[in-house]
């Protein structure tokens, strides 16, 4: 098959190729694309050297399959191209996740939705699929009204010019600035570009994609926050619920649930930690308590690769669903 990864120089590019490898993903040739400054550079994968091309030449060679990670103006302008030309799109950025003619797809939830007519189809944002595998199982069992969610999210998911920002402020190098303050040592209360209502856009996307992808009648209030660590976003859950709930059928739901594991057990110190997540597939989720303050009501911490189940492992696994549903072809 022949893949092109759209942003392959990137953060998530670079775990873009990561993952096609180790899900042996049939990749007969890669197409890397990037910027125009990049053009002509070398490429390594699975122990081939390619050459990265511009947009114009990828589309050209109507690959059977386009990844996108290079930010939405990118993809608004340039996933239409690849379809017309009969390339699958699958797109990170947050260009088509509200356009009601595309699907936003967490394999595990609503992967069934995916037609052979789907030939651009939206990755959810990074904190959004996290959420999603922690609260799809419980949304089944108790119906879930309302989420209050606070997140703490790792510098990898703004870019590769956000951790040299940190490395830069670590070594004491005056440097480019990702963001308006320095990270280190700090959190920064301000995830992707403010809107009229006061909310960052990556907080309304928490609230706009749940309601797309488990269920429109979820409410959905968000903080998002930016800390000083790589490998993973994690995520404050306080969740109420139609139904009442017992706290060990809860945990065994979680466990139960396919992309997730519990790590549960507060005798010995077990809960998920960004630092451990790193390099992982799956969702972690752990903190599970009653809130005592308010009936149905729980609170959970959930922690993921961002750069992974977040987006290049959710994409990888959308691609192989293309596959299994006959619509891409070997
Ligand atoms: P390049 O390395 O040539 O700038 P990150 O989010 O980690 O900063 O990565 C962004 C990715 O998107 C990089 O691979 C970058 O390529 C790519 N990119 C950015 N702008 C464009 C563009 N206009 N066309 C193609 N690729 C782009």
């Amino acid at each position: 098959m022949r893949i092109a990864v759209v942003g392959a120089t990137g953060m998530v590019g670079n775990v873009m190729l990561k993952v096609l490898r180790e899900q042996n993903f049939p990749v007969t040739e890669l197409i890397p694309v990037a910027s125009e400054r990049s053009v002509g550079q070398k490429i390594d994968f699975a122990g081939m050297s390619y050459s990265i091309v511009g947009l114009q030449t990828a589309v050209d060679m109507k690959p059977d399959l386009a990844i996108f990670s290079a930010g939405g103006e990118t993809s608004l302008q340039w996933a239409p191209k690849f379809a017309e030309v009969g390339t699958f799109v699958i797109d990170n950025s947050s260009a088509w996740r509200m356009d009601p003619t595309k699907k936003l797809i967490v394999p595990e939830i609503n992967g069934d939705l995916l037609t052979v007519d789907d030939k651009i189809i939206a990755n959810p944002n990074c904190s959004t699929i996290q959420m999603m595998l922690a609260l799809a199982p419980l949304h089944k069992a108790y119906t879930v009204k309302r989420v209050v969610v606070s997140t703490y999210q790792s510098i990898t998911g703004t870019g590769m010019k956000a951790v040299q920002q940190m490395e830069n402020e670590r070594a004491g190098i005056d440097g480019e600035m990702a963001y308006a303050y320095p990270i280190d040592k700090n959190c920064i209360p301000h995830c992707d570009s403010f809107l009229d209502n006061g909310y960052t856009k990556e907080e309304m996307k928490l609230t706009q994609e749940t309601k797309k992808i488990l269920d429109p009648s979820i409410r959905v209030t968000a903080t998002a926050v930016r800390v000083p660590v790589v490998g993973g976003h994690s995520e404050a859950l306080n969740v109420e619920f139609e139904k009442d709930f017992e706290l060990q059928e809860v945990r065994k739901l979680l466990h139960d649930s396919p992309g997730v594991t519990l790590k549960d057990d507060p005798t010995t110190n077990t809960y998920p930690m960004a630092k451990y997540a790193e390099g992982k597939d799956d969702v972690f989720v752990g903190r599970i308590r009653r809130d005592e303050s308010q009936e149905n009501t729980l609170n959970m911490w959930v922690v993921a690769d961002n750069l992974r189940k977040g987006a290049a492992t959710n994409a990888v696994q959308i691609a192989h669903l293309l596959i299994q549903k006959g619509f891409l072809k070997m």
